[in-house]
């Protein structure tokens, strides 16, 4: 077994070419779904937008996905995040997606619901209810959400399935549904959120329903090849925590694969990669639990992300030695931010840039955002990788 410091990251697989659906990845280096609030405040993509991800997919051959899109109007829970329902939401996310593809790199779009993680004086603005699986409220908050009524669980399925539609319409190589981190999906999976007693409630079989009818539907509008699941199995963000993690993910991996079909891949959020630690104080938590049981499960089926605090030398380690049976990606939050050119830097060993906090999520700002430097080394490699918007 070799140590971290045994593999050196532009020389490991990390650099492997890896086919995912129809599209075929330079490299595992993943710049992963975050959100960032600069869209406009319609929802609408602003034009900035298209050089953030041209930019972080400078690298030919990288799978950029997108922050977590609405898959309605009502589930635009929070200012400034994205949808994808309008004509103009379309336009905006076709233009991102052009940029991406101009340079040769994949798009996948995350598509989500909040549930009660929205924000209820968002949806109050524009008159839709805050909803999730039961009436149970956030933590330290005493608005309680309402409990879904069966046309609504079934309007969110169609929701997913006409949003996917127009990802691919817009260009998309592939959607990602987001179930994890406590929003929607993962509502119905968690049994201190979901108390239901109808067949969306109670046991696994139950409260994993929701998930797998979406994914059944998305496949089969848009087909498996366009298709990836994201989970967090032991994230407590947002009252996301469960006992039953083992049985429950044993589960759904198991239907997914009697699925019998091929998925894009699978999104796995470590234990270090809980939001919930991460998000304010960059200090990953719960260090000694493993993905190992999903893997083992999933046994290949198709290529898994793992995203939770890495680092290059990590990153290098996960894929030869911790993940070396699977075809695993590595995703890089924090350090993408602060890289345009991330995987460029890996490969040549150039010091990474530090990611500012503060900025992460400044509505709709060019600072934080769009200002972090290229290297010159990349600049002088690749001038024409780098999108031309400058700040108005
Ligand atoms: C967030 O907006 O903070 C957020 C969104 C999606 C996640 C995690 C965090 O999966």
């Amino acid at each position: 077994m070799g140590s971290i410091a045994t593999y050196t990251p532009s020389e490991s697989k990390l650099f492997k070419p890896l086919q995912i659906g129809n599209c075929l990845l330079q490299h595992r280096i993943v710049f992963p779904p975050l959100t960032r609030l600069r869209n406009d405040d319609d929802h609408v993509p602003l034009p900035l937008m298209e050089k953030y991800y041209a930019d972080r997919g400078s690298t030919p051959g990288t799978l950029v996905i997108a922050e977590a899109t609405a898959i309605s109007h009502a589930e635009e829970g929070n200012w400034n995040n994205p949808g994808l329902v309008s004509d103009q939401q379309v336009e905006g996310w076709r233009k991102i997606i052009d940029a991406v593809h101009a340079n040769k790199s994949v798009f996948f779009q995350q598509i989500w619901a909040m549930g009660r993680a929205s924000l209820p004086d968002v949806l109050a603005v524009r008159g839709f209810p805050y909803r999730s699986s039961s009436a149970v409220p956030m933590k330290n908050s005493d608005t309680a959400p309402r409990a879904m009524i069966e046309a609504e669980i079934l309007e969110t399925i169609q929701s997913f399935v006409d949003t996917s539609k127009r990802a691919v319409l817009a260009g998309a190589d592939g959607v990602e549904i987001h179930s994890a981190h406590g929003y929607l999906l993962d509502q119905f999976l968690t049994s201190s959120v979901n108390q239901r007693t109808d067949r969306w409630g109670g046991s696994i079989e139950n409260r994993a329903r929701l998930t797998l009818e979406v994914v059944r539907a998305v496949v089969q509008a848009i087909g498996a090849e366009k298709v990836a699941i994201r989970f967090s199995p032991y994230a407590g963000f947002q009252g996301s925590e469960k006992t039953d993690y083992l049985e429950l993910y044993t589960y759904l991996i198991m239907e997914l694969k009697k699925m019998d079909v091929k998925f894009a891949y699978l999104s796995l959020v470590e234990a270090t990669g809980d939001p919930g630690a991460l998000i304010w104080n960059d200090k990953a938590i719960h260090q000694d639990k493993s993905l190992n049981f999903i893997l083992e499960a999933w046994d290949n089926l198709s290529p898994v992300i793992v995203a939770g605090g890495y680092q290059p030398d990590t990153a290098a380690w996960a894929v030869e030695e911790k993940y070396k049976k699977w075809n695993v990606m590595v995703a890089f939050g924090r350090h993408f931010i602060a890289n345009p050119d991330l995987v460029f830097r890996i490969k040549h060993n150039i010091p990474l840039a530090k990611y500012n906090r503060p900025t992460f999520y400044s509505f709709k700002a060019w600072e934080g955002y769009n200002d972090y430097p290229f290297s010159p080394e990349f600049l002088e490699a690749h001038p024409h990788a780098v999108h031309p918007m400058v700040k108005e």
